[in-house]
């Protein structure tokens, strides 16, 4: 890192950290100054706010130290056959309890695929890729995940969701450290725009690609991964 993008990082983390940070302090100060005038109602409501700012600042730290890792994660992974059914059962029912409004449904093309990936950081690319298309999809829709075989053996997983959509000119933005797209629903939720960021480079380190393409409010983000079928790899080797 230059120190021109050193500077911007700085910067970035610490406008990233205080806004959480503000929040907390504000909220106590207030509820510390004036405990007796409030109600349970707002006690409770004040509470709330600094929990959900808390955990905002815990996702952060905890995504700061995977993009930090990432420089040297290449030899942290270790490859093996990871089925991904269960795998993706796995991620989707953590994901369920805190998106209850969506419905989540997983179509195998074959329920015994495998690919060869780190186990925990290929779940941490299922779980960034589906959570952001629970954050950003409409309430009580649908969220749709897929798997097929690609002709050069490799799987490819796909997360589908209706919403806001990301524009054509933003599809290399968003994987791009700390880059959000600004709209109103963006403004709503929370996140740092570390996700896709270290997502991609996961999926690079381990063979495989993150894209997207989204269009008419469908929105679809594609996982490939190469496949753990060691007949069909033997069986391509062969043929070169
Ligand atoms: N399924 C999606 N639908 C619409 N926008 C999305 C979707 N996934 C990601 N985005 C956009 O890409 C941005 C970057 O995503 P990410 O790196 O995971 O950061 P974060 O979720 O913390 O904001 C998001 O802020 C959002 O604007
Ligand atoms: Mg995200």
């Amino acid at each position: 890192m230059d120190d021109k993008n050193y500077e911007d990082f700085i910067s970035t983390v610490s406008h990233e950290l205080r806004t959480p940070l503000t929040s907390i302090r504000g909220f106590s100060q207030t509820m510390l100054a004036s405990w007796d005038k409030l109600d349970d109602d707002s006690k409770k409501k004040f509470l709330k706010i600094i929990e959900e700012q808390s955990n905002r600042l815990i996702n952060l730290v905890e995504n700061m130290l995977s993009v930090t890792k990432l420089q040297t994660a290449k030899n942290n992974i270790i490859l093996k056959e990871v089925p991904v059914k269960p795998a993706l059962q796995t991620v989707v029912s953590i994901i369920k309890n805190q998106y209850r409004s969506n419905n989540f449904d997983i179509q195998m093309h074959d329920n015994s695929c495998a690919v060869l990936a780190d186990k925990d950081k290929f779940q941490q690319i299922l779980t960034n890729i589906i959570e952001n298309a629970a954050k950003y999809s409409d309430d009580n829709s649908d969220i749709t995940i897929k798997t097929r075989f690609s002709p050069d053996n490799n799987i490819i997983i796909s997360v589908a969701n209706t919403g806001i959509g990301i524009d054509e000119k933003d599809y290399e933005k968003i994987f791009t450290k700390f880059s959000r797209i600004d709209n109103p629903l963006t403004r709503k939720v929370q996140g740092s725009g570390l996700g896709l960021y270290i997502t991609k480079n996961l999926a690079e380190k381990m063979d495989g690609k993150i894209t997207v393409n989204s269009k008419n409010h469908l929105t679809v983000f594609e996982i490939t991964m190469p496949s753990a079928d060691i007949e069909k790899q033997a069986r391509s080797v062969c043929s070169r």
